[in-house]
C-alpha cells in the first residue's frame, strides 16, 4: 500500500518572526498543492502569529513538544490543551535533544502523547539510538524499548493518530545522515514492532519519518526506501530553498 509522504520542518530554537513569516511565504510560493503533507514546527512564541499571517493551505503547523501536565502549577510549561486552542495540529514529542537536555523520560512521554491525543492533536514520536548503541549493534533492541514503553501501550485507534520520526542521534545535526540501509533496516523494525503489537495493517497505516542530516542532496535517496515515509528535517529545513527541495524529492 502507498502511505502520503511527509515532509516537516523542526526549526529548534531558531529564526526569528520575521524570518519565519518569510519563510512562510517563501515555501509556500515553491510548493504545488498535493505532492505531500508539508509540517513546519516553530518554537511555540511564533506559532499564534506565524498560523494567523500564513493565508495559504499548504503548511501545516505543529509545536516542537508540550508538557505532559494538563494544566496548573507548572511554570514555563504549554499544555496541549493550550496548543489545540489556538489551531496547532501537531507536536513533536520526544526529540532527542529534549530527552538529553530536559530530561524526558519514557513514561513521561507516553503521559506527553496522552495529552496530545486528548486534545486532538497529532504526536509526531521521535525515537533513536545513540552512538554508542549503534556501535554496540544493539540499537533494535534501544528502539524497542523507547516504543514499548511510551507508545505500543495505546489503542488501535489512538496509534492510528500516531506518527513516528526514527532519528538516530549520531545523525542529527552531525552532517553523518543514516545510510538506506541503515534508515530501510530500522523503519522495517518499527513497523514490524507496531503488527506484532497490532496488526499488519494498521502497522502499514502508520507514517514513520527519518531525521538526521537529511539534505537536498540524500533526501531522495533516503525518501525512495519502501519503509521510509518522508522526514523530519532540522538543519536544512531553516533555509526555504533546501526545504522545497527535500519536499520535491519526497
Ligand atoms: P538535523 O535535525 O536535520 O539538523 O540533523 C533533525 C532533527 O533534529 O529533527
Amino acid at each position: 500500500m502507498s502511505r502520503r509522504k511527509i515532509v516537516a520542518g523542526n526549526w529548534k530554537m531558531n529564526l526569528e518572526l520575521e524570518e519565519a513569516a518569510q519563510w512562510l511565504s517563501d515555501v509556500d510560493a515553491g510548493l504545488n498543492s498535493d505532492q505531500c503533507d508539508v509540517l513546519v514546527f516553530p518554537s511555540f512564541i511564533l506559532l499564534p502569529d506565524l498560523m494567523d499571517v500564513y493565508e495559504g493551505e499548504q503548511i501545516l503547523f505543529g509545536a516542537q513538544n508540550c508538557s505532559h501536565k494538563e494544566s496548573g502549577a507548572y511554570t514555563g510549561e504549554v499544555s496541549a490543551a493550550q496548543l489545540a486552542s489556538v489551531g496547532v495540529e501537531y507536536v513533536i514529542i520526544g526529540h532527542s535533544e529534549r530527552r538529553e537536555h530536559f530530561g524526558e523520560t519514557n513514561q513521561m512521554l507516553k503521559e506527553k502523547i496522552q495529552q496530545a491525543l486528548k486534545n486532538g492533536m497529532t504526536p509526531v514520536f521521535c525515537c533513536g539510538e545513540p552512538l554508542q548503541v549503534r556501535e554496540e549493534g544493539k540499537q533494535q533492541e534501544y528502539v524497542k524499548k523507547q516504543l514499548t514503553e511510551s507508545v505500543l501501550g495505546f489503542s488501535v485507534a489512538a496509534m492510528a493518530e500516531i506518527i513516528i520520526a526514527y532519528e538516530p542521534v549520531w545523525a542529527i545535526g552531525t552532517g553523518l545522515n543514516a545510510t538506506t540501509e541503515q534508515a530501510q533496516e530500522m523503519h522495517a523494525f518499527i513497523r514490524s514492532e507496531i503488527a506484532a503489537k497490532y496488526s499488519n495493517e494498521l502497522a502499514q497505516q502508520i507514517p514513520i519519518l527519518y531525521g538526521g542530516s537529511c539534505k537536498p542532496d540524500n533526501a531522495k535517496e533516503l525518501f525512495t526506501c519502501n519503509d521510509v515515509d518522508g522526514g523530519l528535517i532540522g538543519g536544512a529545513s531553516l533555509n526555504a530553498k533546501d526545504f522545497l527541495a527535500i519536499v520535491q524529492s519526497a
